[in-house]
């Protein structure tokens, strides 16, 4: 059996997605942005549609179920209906409800399906947490979990606890937006002048600056399994009045890092959020003494709190889907109907699940440029001495990672050995914030030398303590609290890098590179050679290896 799954939802969605699963197995998936290179693109993913049949090599009249991981539109519309008249979208009805409609309605699934000619034998729509719950279900080792979906919004769910026997998932609690702890962090995000849905990492990044200044208790709690949030107070919040204070929302997100109240203010908020999960899901682990957990929904990227759950309720298992967002669920939707037929199996999560390029479709692109470049038999022994020597490397290699994470085939690499390092990439490669950290890649075996607590981390989603021996020596990688977000490569996962990393430890004793995503502020990850070369010519990257090949630029 063959199946397609599905993220998109027409006119409010994110990270369009499309994934192949055959014979009970993830194949190949991609989010829509990849490809089109509009980050979080939300439009119908017809080419990671195209994506994901070109890597089977078949027509879609060869799928026999395409799923979406939402149900379909007249359900999202009438909860909406009904939200809006509880008041709880602030928005006022029917003129919002109705553009909503007609944005609904102008790109719905139906439409998409008749003017694609997508004509797969059978076309069935799941419960969005329940395709959430999938994306981890299949992957993780122990009979039995809990598994906790929360994001901002689902249909009407805003988290859900599931208890997982085997394959099976009962719903043990399901808590409905507007009480939703996405909501709370994305409107503390906007409140420190951020993005909200879009830049709440940057939060998590500015709370070890500030202080747990301001009780924000009657904004978020949690009791007995639950938890409440104060929609009416933080929905599109402009100003909170804190300790006798009025803080405003700043008018641009360059002044929060300048700016004492803010910086408080992301602390106490990161605060609060890890205080209400840890006692939330430590209700649950305690009441069915299970030690195993998997997660997933936007909040689930909270890498900060991820670290701080697996280290206070000292978890045997805690798988987080990578692709947390909604970009996961096509994941979860194309794997649940071999549950149906008994021939789901359970395997180790694969991260590396989109496109791959040979050494000769590289050359073609790089002929095409007419640039000059070199073929290195071997690139990673070459590749670890230019870090070595300080340089900036663009990593191409292998297959595209699926998520938002670069996990060392679409990365961009350098030495962390000097502070300056974390400085130089941010000026002259990714021109974000100064203050925002950067994340390690380093070998699995060194692990518990490097890292005070954590054995393995291989999706870079948990923060930890860096050891007293490696602080000194690794400094454009550990934030300012002591933390850092670590990706412990396994041999037997992605060689390539290992042997990347490996061979810069024989250079420099340093088993631990610094690693961010390959691309420019605002733009998606590269998966082409030729985005790559684009994005090597337009910063200031020193080196790019793509395969095989080692392009510089011309002095
Ligand atoms: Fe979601």
């Amino acid at each position: 059996m063959i199946t397609i799954g599905i993220n998109y939802i027409g006119g409010p969605g994110h990270d369009s997605s499309a994934a192949i699963a055959v014979d009970g197995s993830l194949k190949f998936a991609i989010a829509e942005e990849r490809l089109t290179r509009r980050k979080q693109d939300s439009s119908f993913p017809i080419k990671a549609i195209q994506a994901c049949l070109d890597f089977e090599g078949i027509k879609i009249e060869e799928v026999d179920e395409m799923v979406f991981g939402w149900p379909e539109l007249n359900k999202h519309f009438a909860t909406s209906i009904k939200l809006n008249f509880t008041g709880a979208l602030k928005e006022s009805f029917p003129r919002q409800a109705l553009n909503y409609y007609r944005s609904l309605t102008s790109r719905n699934v139906k439409r998409y399906i008749e003017s694609y000619q997508l004509k797969p034998k059978k076309i069935t729509h799941l419960d969005h947490h329940f395709a959430h719950a999938w994306s981890v279900v299949p992957f993780l080792e122990s009979e039995k979990s809990l598994i906790f979906i929360v994001d901002g919004r689902g249909i009407s769910e805003s988290t859900t606890v599931y208890l997982k026997n085997g394959f099976d998932l009962e719903v043990l609690e399901r808590i409905n937006f507007p009480n939703s702890l996405g909501l709370y962090y994305a409107e503390m995000t906007s409140m420190c002048g951020f993005r909200k849905y879009s830049d709440e990492w940057k939060v998590m990044g500015l709370a070890p600056f500030g202080k747990k200044s301001f009780d924000l208790s009657h904004l978020i709690a949690s009791t007995s399994g639950s938890h409440t949030v104060n929609h009416k107070t933080l929905l599109n919040v402009e100003q909170l009045a804190l300790n006798g204070k009025v803080i405003q929302r700043p008018e641009s997100d360059e002044v929060a890092i300048n700016d004492e109240d803010i910086k408080d203010l992301a602390h106490s908020a990161q605060y609060h959020y890890e205080q209400t999960i840890l006692k939330f899901v430590k209700y649950y682990t305690n009441l069915y003494s299970i030690k195993s957990i998997g997660m997933a929904g936007g909040v689930g990227l909270n890498c900060k709190a991820n670290g701080y759950l697996m280290r206070e309720l000292q978890l045997e298992e805690f798988f987080i889907q990578p692709a947390a967002t909604d970009d996961g669920t096509a994941i979860g939707a194309a794997l649940y109907p071999f549950h149906l037929n008994n021939t789901i199996k359970k395997e180790q999560f694969y991260p590396y699940l989109g496109k791959e390029f040979t050494n000769d479709e590289i050359k073609e692109v790089l002929d095409k440029y007419h640039l000059d470049y070199q073929f290195i038999d071997e690139v990673e022994k070459d590749a670890a001495s230019e870090l070595a020597k300080e340089k900036i490397i663009g990593w191409f290699q292998g297959r595209d990672e699926f998520g938002p994470r670069a996990l060392g085939n679409r990365s961009i690499v350098s030495n962390p050995g000097t502070a300056k390092m974390k400085d130089k990439v941010n000026e002259v490669v990714k021109y974000r914030e100064s203050w925002r950290p950067f994340a390690p890649s380093l070998l699995k075996e060194e692990a518990e030398n490097v890292l005070k607590n954590i054995k393995s981390s291989p999706y870079m989603i948990l923060t930890d303590y860096v050891s007293e021996d490696y602080a000194e020596k690794i400094p454009a990688v550990v934030h300012v609290d002591g933390t850092l977000r670590p990706q412990t490569v396994d041999k037997d996962i992605n060689l390539r890098y290992w042997n990347l990393i490996n061979e810069f430890y024989i250079i420099t004793g340093l088993p631990v590179v610094m690693n961010t995503s390959f691309n420019l502020k605002g733009e998606p990850n590269v998966c082409h050679p030729s985005d790559a070369v684009q994005t090597f010519f337009t910063s200031g990257l020193d080196i790019l290896y793509l395969g095989n090949y080692k392009v510089k630029k011309k002095p």
